[in-house]
């Protein structure tokens, strides 16, 4: 397995590019299988969640071809089975996002349970339970949901009890080829679930309330979409980490194909903190604070603060003068980055979901594990400025989400290196 070793690099400067937003690729991917035509997909990150779920698609029959390290061509014409098979699965739970697609165009599908993962158990109830009102016969078998629906999935009126993006989106692709109209209350209004239903819109299934949390899908009763070329939006929690590692080094950096208005809560915070920024239409400039105060966030759904950038701001508080307090609401075992941090000379006392950082106190480098994605790159962000070097092991994590970590942070002036166990 592969490690890091980065060096105090307490001062930043210059600019880099922010990558497709990871979790725009993936439903956008699945959505692929809703057609017969073939899909082209740019500007998609070349992390390893994106090529876990085109293996995915490759299994299943897709035909995929790289245009460029960032463009995919897909054609879902010829899908051999309706299978997601465990092993895949359980590399990454968003597969379960081909669920929706599969039902809805072959009216059949087995997709292994995704199980949970480090930050609680991501139970996937509400993605079945909406399934099952649109028509579908759903059981679990030997760790897959078996899911049928021989006459195909009914529009229906489907509320989720809690905001689920990766629910949202399933039902949004389900219901594109239902027959009927679909209203999801209570629908996510990520970036990433408006961008879903933009392309879907684009390509002749009418969608009323996209952005809203109250969605209407008119399904085209089994008629596939065409596909015309799309896009994928910048990564607002790539973009908000590197926006952590100029705050937490206090330095000027910018970030070039960043859009702003999916980070309004994360540039709210750290303006709170202290921070000034340079806007333009497509890059962002954080300037360094003359006094960094500590804060208090609670994590909730778009368009409020994203439980993704938690452990980032948990790392940029350790250097806020004062107790910052952090309250973690979507995810049950969303800390595990503390213990790490702790061991980096942290001061941060947990009280179930709530955090207390007792800031502005030098850290030191030491070996720490990264554990999830997220709080892997609270990790790389802590070690920006904890003294001498450290060294963060089982950095397959950060792979997941981050493309080219490594060589981003160098061309800021970061001293990094990849190195094998
Ligand atoms: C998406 O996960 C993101 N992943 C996560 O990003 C993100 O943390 C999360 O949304 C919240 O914003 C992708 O988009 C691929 P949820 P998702 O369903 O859809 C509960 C990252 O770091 N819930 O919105 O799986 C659930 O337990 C990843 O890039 C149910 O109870 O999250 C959680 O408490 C990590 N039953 C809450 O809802 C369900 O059926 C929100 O989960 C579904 C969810």
């Amino acid at each position: 397995m592969d490690y890091l070793t980065i060096t105090q690099s307490p001062n930043l400067c210059g600019s880099i590019a922010i990558s497709g937003a990871k979790n725009a690729a993936l439903p956008l991917l699945a959505l692929t299988l809703l057609s017969k035509d073939d899909a082209q997909i740019s500007n998609l990150p070349d992390v390893a969640d994106v090529k876990t779920l085109s293996k995915l698609l490759e299994h299943l029959g897709a035909r995929l071809q790289n245009l460029d390290s960032h463009t995919l061509r897909i054609n879902c014409a010829d899908i051999i089975h309706t299978k997601a098979l465990y092993d895949i699965v359980r590399k990454m739970r968003a597969s379960i996002l081909v669920l929706g697609a599969l039902l809805a165009r072959f009216r059949k599908c087995q997709v292994s349970l995704p199980g949970g993962c480090a930050i609680g158990a991501r139970p996937v109830d509400l993605h079945l339970k909406a399934m099952e009102k649109m028509g579908a016969q759903i059981h679990i078998e030997g760790g897959y949901i078996i899911a049928n629906a021989p006459k195909g999935l009914q529009g229906a009126d489907i509320l989720f009890d809690k905001i689920s993006v990766t629910g949202s989106e399933n039902v949004i692709m389900a219901a594109a080829l239902a027959k009927g109209k679909t209203r999801i209350i209570n629908a996510a209004k990520e970036p990433e679930v408006v961008q879903l239903c933009e392309v879907l819109a684009q390509n002749g299934i009418e969608i009323e309330g996209i952005g809203s949390n109250e969605i209407s899908i008119y399904g085209s009763d089994g008629e596939l979409p065409r596909f015309s070329p799309f896009s994928v939006i910048p990564d607002r929690i790539e973009a908000g980490t590197y926006l952590c590692a100029g705050a937490i080094t206090n330095s000027r950096i910018t970030l070039d194909n960043a859009n702003s208005t999916h980070l309004q809560a994360i540039l709210e915070k750290l303006e709170e903190i202290g921070f000034g920024f340079e806007i333009t239409e497509s890059s962002i400039t954080i300037l360094p604070a003359k006094k960094r105060n500590a804060f208090e966030l609670i994590t909730t759904e778009y368009p409020g603060f994203p439980t993704d950038m938690q452990a980032q701001f948990m790392a940029l508080a350790t250097q806020c003068e004062g107790v910052s307090v952090i309250e973690e609401r979507l995810f049950e075992n969303r800390f595990m980055h503390v213990s790490e941090l702790q061991r980096l000379g942290a001061d941060i006392k947990l009280s179930g979901n709530i955090a207390k950082i007792s800031g502005a106190k030098p850290l030191m480098g030491a070996n720490v594990m990264a554990t999830d994605l997220r709080a892997s790159s609270a990790l790389v962000l802590a070690a920006l400025i904890a003294k001498d070097t450290t060294q963060i092991h089982r950095i397959y994590h950060l792979d997941r989400g981050y493309e080219n970590l490594e060589s981003k942070l160098k061309s800021l002036g970061v001293t990094i290196s990849r190195d094998k166990e």
